[in-house]
């Protein structure tokens, strides 16, 4: 099946986790990834891949030896991203976003440099949100960054709420057209 009809599939089945009706574009991916340093960052999280559009673009630019930690609680989605992606890099983990903590020790690690997410928090209960927004937060390396897209501005102030200061950048190339959110965790 492809990427889009079982995107579509699974946003009919489960429409408030999936949040869209299609994969992300590349020019979205590439908005979402441009500020990251991977020459530096040694451990990425990624939150929420689908269908994979942005963690193939991520493995392109990963660091030989860093670690990519993709979370992914759709079955469907977790069953076709472990047979698409095979890099030793990669830790596939078919669970919620909100055990960040839980997996990085599973995994022997402390903290990340950079955290993907393309969750649809704008569907998620408020609980959730915050709950995952801070498990991200704490999970970040000192001044390690937190990258968001969504389709509206309704979780700005969520995002603000746990990281302070947030930056937001907008692109029409994208079906729905979406927000890039850039926060960072305090500098010690
Ligand atoms: C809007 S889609 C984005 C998919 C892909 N990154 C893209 O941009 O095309 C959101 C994804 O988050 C996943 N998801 C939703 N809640 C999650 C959670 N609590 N933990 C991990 N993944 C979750 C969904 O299954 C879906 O794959």
């Amino acid at each position: 099946m492809s990427s889009k009809r079982s995107f579509l599939k699974q946003f009919w089945k489960e429409k408030k986790m999936v949040g869209s009706m299609t994969p992300s574009s590349r020019f979205l991916a590439s908005k979402m990834l441009e500020n990251v340093d991977f020459s530096s960052s040694r451990v990425v999280i990624e939150l929420g891949p689908g269908t994979g559009v942005f963690t193939e673009k991520i493995i392109e630019k990963l660091h030989p030896e860093a670690r990519l930690l993709v979370f992914e609680l759709n079955d469907l989605f977790f069953d076709a991203l472990s047979k698409k992606i095979i890099d030793p890099r990669v830790i596939l983990i078919h669970d919620s976003a909100e055990k960040i903590s839980e997996h990085l020790k599973l995994n022997g690690l402390n903290s990340a440099d950079v955290v993907i997410s393309s969750l649809p928090l704008a569907n998620f209960p408020e609980d959730l949100k915050d709950h995952i927004l801070e498990s991200a937060y704490n999970s970040l390396e000192s001044g390690g960054k937190y990258i968001q897209f969504q389709y509206s501005l309704m979780s700005k102030k969520n995002l603000e709420k746990v990281f302070g200061k947030v930056s937001i950048a907008f692109t029409p190339l994208n079906f729905p057209p979406a927000f890039v959110y850039t926060c960072q965790r305090n500098e010690n």
